[in-house]
């Protein structure tokens, strides 16, 4: 009783100098984190060194419980915390306290272009997280959208280097502004899914460092990322999880990264490798399921029981991992050794908020033509004139947060398409029921390993049934909302694979011609992480693109539907009119060749440089207009109001050295409502030594304008900005020549120049 007295006194009055003399400089947080790594690292056993670099069950690694290290938790992914699954099995714990706010995919991030969405995702996340013990959440992905045919697409930011790089930086700021650690993932160029362990990826320099690193690059240097994860296929004929270029190299040495490099889920394949070639914690490693007579299966990876054998064999010194262990004991003091994180809570209305925010800013409007009959564009809806509204389409009644690999999620709800339309007692016309029919059947599997939700989607009546019931209700119907696309199961937006065609799935394109025929006014919402073809274009007044939007997804669409939010989403992808508009497609590098032996498919990115736009752009020049013209380019996105963007005009018409400039473009919303626009800046060599894209994003701004208001945009520049990859010096250089600053609205609506003089 006594003791428990002085202790509070002392805890009262605050430590003694005996007492404080008593903590180890490991746990006296008045010294700085290097120092008490080194502590740590000197008070830790062989046994411990090796335990804390691979994991004990399949999200979690231990900490060292001797010393007061927690357990260091992580968690899938990058769009809402993932329920937790058994110890070492992927299905669900089946915890009650582990459901989520779904955020909407990257990919409608991206196209927000808006870093203070990213900003204000990876801060709930981050909240999200905390509440749930994670301490590292297992994304963003930054691989850049090479194919449209990537299951994957949906989870990463889009095809340009510059603006995924500035959407990554804010989101991994944001999250780990909370204490809770970003893996960036899937480092590097795990840009398509099909045969994803096996992919060798021969690529020129010049395209891995102007393409497929720089948002990895920006993730580390500008956003701080404390950690990395190595991607499943092979660079240089190497696995990227321990591949001594992309880590040793590149990572490490050139970016000075000082997190910790975590494999990809069974993408470590080699002790020796593992140990030198930059990997410092092990995950996901196939174990033998505790089956073999082992006491612990994980000792059976690469850097656990092999390892520690190679040490005591006299194989290695413990050089590398006191290495390894370093940067994961950096890792524990940024994260579970915190101590003044803040709180975290769980699906709280503020993060809906957020999700609700980022889902209506993310929705591109791709088109909205004037209705002949109406002489009115189609949308915003006019509920007043529009009583009947028809929703047809599977992805309506369809939950997108389930399924598509390890980004699915239980989510504690998700607003379906239909019901955030249904809200509205507009569509409840049809027989006094909500206007819906199905239309089509895709994917009737509502479940993610052990997630089951949603409504059922069992469904008997056939194909001519189906389109039958659709063709009667649109005769009926003042309007038909289509809720289509693609969705998260295998072959489509999902993670494993990638879709084996760039049509859209199942009967939906001839249900659209169908309706087509007997009523004109079709809203088509797509729905998807891709591009796809759209046949029917020509005759379908409106077309949104809705992305998986997460929990709020329903509420979001409609929302856009009506009006009620005025859209401003941009493409951050290329949409191709059809497949052989893509470089990789084009080039038929897609999906590689496999070698004699059948273990390796080499992957020859021949392209180059040329990704997206900057292939459009070239063919373009090279072939003309009319063969490369895309569905939709790059960056475009129409609003409910129109916008003028006038001439631009340079603060100086030379720049040399470390100078800036700005450059300045007036913006004006022209239209009747309030809305947003995003400025694009891209920037154009005229006479380039050596081959250069036609133009490369280089800034964006997106402002918010009431109708008739103007602002001045204001861009600055430097020398980065007109550099490209020198491969033969290995490093970014500048010509000194002439250039051109183009600003648009997208990368096909240039609205005015201006040219800028590089001095040495
Ligand atoms: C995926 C990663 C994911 C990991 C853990 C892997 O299959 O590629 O993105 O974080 O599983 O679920």
């Amino acid at each position: 009783m006594k003791h428990l007295i002085s202790t509070a006194i002392a805890g009262l009055v605050g430590l003694s100098p005996l007492y404080a003399q008593k903590v180890p400089a490991y746990l006296d947080e008045s010294k700085p984190v290097e120092q008490r790594i080194d502590d740590a690292l000197n008070r830790m056993t062989l046994d411990e060194k090796i335990a804390v670099i691979h994991a004990q069950s399949k999200f979690s690694s231990p900490g060292v419980k001797r010393l007061g290290f927690p357990d260091l938790w992580t968690d899938d992914g990058p769009h809402g915390v993932r329920p937790d699954v058994l110890w070492d099995e992927w299905e669900q714990a089946g915890q009650t306290n582990d459901s989520c706010v779904a955020f909407p995919a990257l990919t409608c991030l991206a196209a927000t272009w808006n870093p203070e969405m990213a900003r204000l995702y990876g801060e709930s996340l981050g909240e999200e997280a905390l509440y749930r013990n994670k301490s590292v959440m297992l994304g963003p992905g930054v691989n850049i959208y090479r194919t449209p045919l990537g299951g994957r697409n949906f989870e990463y930011l889009g095809e340009d280097p510059w603006l995924a790089s500035r959407m990554v930086v804010p989101y991994v700021q944001g999250l780990q502004s909370k204490g809770v650690a970003a893996c960036v993932k899937h480092y590097a160029l795990n840009n398509d899914e099909e045969y994803r362990h096996q992919v060798n990826v021969k690529v020129s320099d010049r395209a891995l460092h102007e393409i497929y690193l720089p948002a990895f690059r920006a993730a580390v240097q500008e956003g701080g990322a404390w950690a990395i994860m190595g991607a499943y296929n092979l660079y240089q004929n190497q696995h990227n999880c321990h591949n001594s270029i992309l880590l040793n190299k590149i990572l490490k040495q050139d970016w000075g990264f000082d997190g910790v490099v975590i494999s990809d889920w069974g993408g470590c394949h080699d002790t020796d490798e593992a140990v030198r070639n930059g990997l410092d914690l092990e995950f996901g490693t196939w174990t033998d399921g505790l089956t073999m007579g082992r006491t612990n299966a994980y000792d059976g990876y690469f850097l656990a029981a092999a390892y520690k054998q190679a040490i005591s064999e006299g194989r290695y010194t413990t050089k590398e991992l006191d290495e390894k262990v370093r940067r994961v004991l950096r890792l524990f003091y940024r994260t579970t050794m915190r101590k003044d994180k803040p709180y975290g809570f769980l699906c709280s209305e503020s993060h809906y908020d957020a999700a609700l925010k980022i889902a209506q800013e993310g929705i591109v409007l791709l088109k909205n033509d004037v209705v002949k009959k109406d002489k009115a564009p189609l949308l915003p809806l006019d509920l007043q004139k529009m009583k009947r509204i028809l929703v047809v389409g599977e992805n309506a009644i369809k939950m997108m947060t389930v399924g598509g690999g390890s980004s699915s999620l239980k989510a504690q709800h998700e607003i379906l398409p239909l019901d955030g339309i249904g809200n509205s007692q507009m569509v409840k016309w049809w027989n006094g029921q909500i206007g819906f029919a199905r239309g089509y059947v895709g994917d009737t599997i509502q479940s993610y390993n052990g997630v089951t939700v949603g409504r059922s989607l069992y469904e008997t009546r056939s194909q001519a049934e189906l389109t039958a019931e659709a063709v009667e209700k649109a005769r009926q119907a003042d309007v038909v909302v289509f809720i289509g696309g693609l969705n998260k199961s295998d072959f489509q937006d999902c993670e494993g694979h990638d879709r084996k065609t760039y049509d859209l799935p199942y009967a939906q394109n001839q249900v659209v011609e169908a309706i087509l025929k007997v009523n004109p006014r079709l809203v088509f919402v797509n729905v998807s992480g891709n591009g796809a073809t759209l046949p029917w274009l020509d005759k379908v007044p409106a077309v949104v693109q809705a992305w998986y939007l997460g929990s709020e997804a329903g509420k979001a669409i409609a929302s856009v539907l009506v009006g009620d939010v005025n859209p401003s989403g941009k493409l951050p992808f290329t949409w191709y009119a059809s497949l052989d508009q893509c470089g990789a497609h084009a080039l038929n590098t897609y999906p590689g060749t496999w070698r004699p032996d059948h273990k390796v498919i080499d992957e020859d990115y021949k392209e180059g440089i040329f990704v997206g736009y900057r292939w459009i752009d070239k063919m373009k020049k090279e072939q003309g207009n009319a063969k490369c013209k895309p569905l939709f380019p790059f960056g475009y996105g129409l609003s409910y109001t129109t916008f003028k963007v006038g001439k631009p005009s340079a603060s100086n018409a030379q720049l040399s050295g470390e100078e800036r400039i700005s450059i300045k473009v007036p913006v004006t919303n022209t239209g009747s409502r309030s809305g947003s626009e995003t400025v694009q800046l891209y920037i154009s060599e005229l006479k380039p030594k050596v081959e250069r894209p036609v133009k490369e994003l280089k800034a964006f701004s997106k402002v918010f304008l009431q109708p008739g208001e103007m602002q001045e945009v204001e861009f600055t520049i430097d020398r980065s900005a007109l550099s490209y990859y020198d491969d033969q010096a290995g490093c970014w250089t500048a010509e000194p020549g002439t250039f051109e600053a183009l600003v648009g609205t997208s990368s096909a609506n240039i609205a005015g120049s201006c040219r800028l003089t590089l001095k040495e």
